[in-house]
């Protein structure tokens, strides 16, 4: 059984697809040790709390330093025993301590296709924004491995969504999660949970059937 932490900063919508996936059977071999939060005003919290999983908030506004702040975030994860971390809406800058600790166990969900609209200042709705300043006609979702760069790790999953003429950056967000993230996220977990993904040469390679 793949033991998940989950990172969260706001609403929890796909910490929501992913408890629910667990429920429906669409994940499998996987359950959730904890959910974490730097924001203690997250309502992914409340979602946790109310399938009755373990959270906490480790906020950086408890700390004077950031490194303190980043000593609890790794010993708060770590004390959860986790097989993968998953970055499911985490807007904090994981420090480089826990990645390397985690190596090849942490996934991001990204609200665009990766290499597009993505690195420094691209989260959130930030994100649908620029899309939608650059008129591009396809966006989506990508599922990839988190590693020392910002969105440069090796990707899992990705899916396409159609930008509609009178979007605005909150319309195509919400059919970006509908159509891609809140499908992909559980898949992608999936997928790791069975053991069908491994990397090579810098890319993921999918192995049994089709991903
Ligand atoms: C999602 O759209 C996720 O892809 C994005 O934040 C949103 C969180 O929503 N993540 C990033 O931008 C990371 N760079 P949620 O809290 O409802 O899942």
């Amino acid at each position: 059984m793949l033991r998940l932490a989950i990172l969260v900063s706001g609403g929890g919508t796909n910490l929501q697809a992913i408890i629910d996936a667990i429920a429906q059977g669409r994940i499998t071999n996987a359950q959730i040790a904890a959910v974490i939060s730097n924001n203690p005003g997250a309502y992914a919290l409340e979602r946790a709390k109310q399938a009755g999983i373990p959270h906490i908030c480790v906020s950086p506004k408890s700390y004077a330093q950031r490194s303190e702040f980043n000593a609890a975030l790794l010993q708060t994860i770590r004390s959860c025993e986790p097989d993968l971390i998953v970055l499911a809406g985490c807007m904090v800058v994981l420090p480089q301590e826990l990645i390397q600790a985690y190596a090849g166990k942490i996934i991001n969900i990204h609200p665009a296709l990766i290499p597009s609209f993505c690195g420094k200042g691209y989260y959130g709705l930030h994100v649908h924004e620029k899309v939608l300043e650059r008129g591009v006609k396809l966006t989506g979702a990508t599922v990839h491995f988190a590693d020392e760069g910002t969105d440069t790790g090796p990707i899992i999953l990705q899916k396409a969504v159609e930008v509609k003429q009178d979007d605005t950056p909150q319309t195509l967000q919400r059919r970006v999660m509908e159509e891609a993230e809140w499908n992909i996220l559980p898949e992608a977990i999936n997928l790791i949970a069975n053991g069908r993904v491994r990397i090579k040469d810098g890319k993921t390679i999918i192995d049994g059937g089709e991903a």
